[in-house]
């Protein structure tokens, strides 16, 4: 947001009733004309301003958007979230990430959080649609991150923990982790992470950590059948929540975990994901792109394989697949 916007939009918040026009030139010592634009301009953004002849502005209320600024008054990162790219409408947001790291200095780039209030054409794993309407969390973090290749899984893994733990401190719900990285709420899916990356065999150019949520989205605009595995944050607290606050809350949660996982305490992470596990110690069926089986999910390793113990005793180590469970 231009820097004037911004000051207008400092005192709006401030003010305790409306406020003039002239007031807020006099204040900022720019003309009543350039006060009227920055106003239009918070408009356009999406911020509620009323305006009266008699009794001047009102900030009815703060943005219900995930606007660039609404996030920064509450984030408290050191890199991650410092930088925003914000659009209304994109296909996918990872999509967004793969063209400005084919475009731009990766350094510059890293901890770039773009955000989109809807994608058009968003991915989950797989390769699968991800259904995105507005209301909901659908981010992509930009990293370039000091990580081996073979231990790139814990940036997911980090990034799984920081979900789980931004909605048992935001909302006291029991979010856990199911394998690989669903989060879910009872038997419910909630939201899921899908970690692109750009690397040689020993070094890794750049990752996308796709991060979606399902928070204010009405959940009957799901078709039948996801609405009976889908549920979202406002359905159950049971009212809308703050975007923003949570946003922020999962990055600075990331941000801790993600430098735990760039120096190497990869235990740190692996721990606190079994705390946070849905999966371990549950009978499962998995299925991968070559076969399928079926056992109790006994450990994951710091590589974030599964690892399964098979009806017949035998171990079996998941690096990828589809994970079912009761
Ligand atoms: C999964 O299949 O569970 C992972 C879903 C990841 C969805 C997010 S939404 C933001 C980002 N952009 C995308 O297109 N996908 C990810």
């Amino acid at each position: 947001m231009p820097g004037s916007a911004f000051r207008v939009l400092e005192i709006l918040e401030r003010a305790v009733t409306p406020i003039s026009g002239e007031t807020i030139s006099n204040e900022l010592g720019v003309t009543r004309s350039a006060v009227w634009k920055q106003i239009k301009e918070l408009r356009q953004m999406g911020y509620d301003i009323q305006s009266s002849q008699k009794e001047g502005y009102n900030l009815v209320h703060t943005s219900n958007k995930l606007l660039p600024y609404e996030i920064h008054k509450k984030l408290h990162t050191q890199v991650i979230g410092r930088k925003i790219r914000y659009f209304e409408h994109t296909p996918s947001t990872n999509g967004v990430g793969k063209q400005i790291c084919s475009e731009g200095d990766l350094k510059n780039l890293h901890g770039t959080v773009i955000i989109a209030e809807e994608q058009t054409g968003g991915v989950g794993r797989m390769g699968r649609a991800w259904i995105s309407p507005a209301g909901g969390i659908w981010i992509t973090i930009v990293l370039k991150p000091q990580v081996p290749v073979d231990h790139i899984f814990m940036i997911t893994m980090a990034g799984s923990v920081a979900v789980a733990r931004a909605i048992r401190k935001e909302f006291e719900l029991g979010a856990l982790i199911k394998w690989p990285n669903d989060i879910y709420i009872g038997n419910k899916k909630i939201g899921g992470l899908l970690l692109e990356m750009s690397a040689e065999a020993d070094r890794v150019h750049y990752c996308l950590l796709g991060i979606g949520i399902d928070v204010n989205n009405p959940l009957k605009d799901f078709s039948a059948e996801l609405q009976r595995d889908i549920t979202s944050i406002s359905a159950e607290v049971g009212h809308e929540v703050d975007r923003a606050s949570f946003l922020a809350r999962i990055l600075r949660e990331f941000e801790n975990r993600f430098q735990l996982v760039e120096s190497g305490e990869y235990d740190a992470i692996t721990q606190e994901w079994k705390s946070l596990s849905a999966t371990l110690e549950k009978h499962v069926q998995i299925r991968t792109l070559k076969n399928s089986f079926e056992g109790e999910a006994i450990d994951i390793d710091e590589f974030g394989a599964l690892i399964v113990r098979k009806d017949n005793g035998k171990l079996e180590r998941v690096i990828a697949g589809d994970c079912y469970q009761q």
